[in-house]
């Protein structure tokens, strides 16, 4: 597939989209300083799939998280995108398949899933612009 080209700007602080790319599923997500604090106060060795935040981000656009969409688990549609929806123990996602937890940087943190949210290849073509692919 084509990469395509995203505006990030409609996508309220603490809410995130869901869109497809080459049939997959992908969540954007506008964390809040809250959001983006915690994920970055917690000692990555601990993690169940170590990696740092800073790592699953683009510097100096910190508050967007771009990630694929599908429990790492057996591959279920974890909850945290719309207003009011669980966002699980960690500020980030619950799968109520079998109760995972994600944090607010996508990675693993409680339950049966072994994997952090993997990043799709996009790149800022804009403060508030992406390109997927
Ligand atoms: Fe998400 Fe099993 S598919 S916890």
């Amino acid at each position: 597939g084509a990469p395509i080209d995203l505006d990030l700007a409609p996508i309220a602080e603490g809410q995130a989209i869901k869109l497809f790319w080459r049939g997959k599923l992908i969540f954007v997500r506008h964390r809040t300083k809250k959001e983006i604090d915690e994920a970055r106060a917690v000692n990555v060795a601990t993690l169940p799939d170590p990696q740092p935040d800073q790592a699953r981000v683009k510097q100096g656009h910190e508050q967007f998280l771009v990630v694929y969409g599908n429990c790492t688990h057996l591959g279920c549609v974890p909850l945290g995108n719309a207003p009011g929806d669980p966002k699980g123990d960690f500020d980030g996602w619950f799968c109520p398949c079998h109760g995972s937890h994600y944090d607010s940087s996508g990675r693993i943190r409680k339950g049966p899933a072994p994997l952090n949210l993997p990043i799709p290849p996009y790149a800022f073509s804009a403060d508030t612009k992406i390109r997927i692919g």
